[in-house]
């Protein structure tokens, strides 16, 4: 079926879409309070990117912190808030996981830590005195106790889907449930680097698929998705293509212009993309290795 989008660069709430160029400020401003079902983004690290000016950390905490009480006001009750970050690397090669020092400011906000979603992926760079980056963190948050969760919809195949209980009341029936299991808190999905169907010219961009399980799981046809740091458009992809509205902004006129392209070709059914579910390649054992090893005649 073929979509069709109502694209505006100022809100409207029967815009499929809105996508403003520029600081995500004024768009939060431009909607109602308790409006949005589901805020999904990945804010600059304050690592030096193309994007953002390194600075220091009280200030790019205060920065956010301002962008996050607005994110708060707009949300709805049952709504849920994910921030998904990495780590933020000093002069000299400290650490600091973004997410350690972004609770306090949400739980200043008074919303309600539900998970600690692990993305776990395979490339980055390789590092030579520590072990190599493989995974960011997601928060997710909600507003009350009482949210919106489609489990159902983000149900992931049984390990071993046929078992059936050997013993006790439920003795013959099925251990598990066969439509699926709940995917857990740790995400093997590939990050979008060099060889990625979605890769374009960001330098950060995530996968439409870490974003689809979001939409599925915590919100509902029709309900309004917002990234305030939109990228290439990324949520809004996730969300348009479940039915969902959404809105964004984001500073850089060429990022705003791919989001732009992807969601034309969302229109045609001609996007590129690397679709929910797909597996994980598993390289056949010993394949990665030049050298071999040889096998060990210790004993
Ligand atoms: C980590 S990237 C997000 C990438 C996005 N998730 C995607 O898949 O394309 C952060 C983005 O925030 C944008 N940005 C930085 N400060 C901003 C601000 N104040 N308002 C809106 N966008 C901003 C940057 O240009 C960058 O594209």
């Amino acid at each position: 079926m073929m979509l069709k989008l109502r694209i505006r660069a100022r809100y409207a709430c029967k815009n499929d879409v809105t996508l403003k160029l520029g600081d995500c400020r004024p768009l939060l401003r431009q909607l109602p309070d308790e409006s949005v079902k589901l805020i999904v983004t990945s804010p600059p690290y304050n690592l030096g990117k193309a994007y953002e000016q390194k600075r220091k950390l009280d200030s790019y905490t205060a920065e956010q912190a301002d962008i996050i009480a607005e994110c708060v006001r707009v949300l709805r009750k049952d709504g849920s808030l994910c921030w998904q970050v990495g780590n933020c690397v000093s002069l000299r090669g400290q650490i600091l996981p973004l997410d350690i020092h972004f609770h306090r400011i949400f739980a200043d906000c008074g919303l309600h830590l539900r998970n600690r979603i692990v993305w776990q992926f395979e490339h980055g760079l390789h590092a030579r005195r520590r072990f190599s980056g493989r995974h960011e963190t997601i928060l997710w948050y909600t507003k009350g106790d009482s949210y919106t969760f489609n489990l159902d919809a983000v149900r992931v195949p049984q390990k071993y889907p046929g078992k059936k209980a050997y013993k006790g009341p439920g003795k013959g029936r099925y251990s598990g449930n066969p439509n699926g299991k709940n995917p857990g808190d740790v995400w093997a999905i590939p990050n979008v680097k060099a060889n990625h169907p979605e890769k374009t010219v960001h330098p950060c961009q995530f996968p439409i698929e870490l974003v689809e399980r979001l939409v599925l799981a915590l919100s509902d046809p029709g309900d309004l998705v917002v990234d305030p740091f939109v990228g290439v458009g990324t949520t809004l992809l996730a969300a348009v293509l479940h039915g969902r509205r959404a809105a964004g902004a984001d500073i850089m006129k060429e990022y705003v212009a791919i989001a732009r392209q992807r969601l034309a070709q969302a229109e045609r059914a001609t996007l590129k993309r690397r679709p929910l579910g797909t597996p994980i390649y598993i390289p056949p054992p010993n394949s990665g290795l030049l050298i071999r090893r040889a096998p060990s005649t210790e004993r």
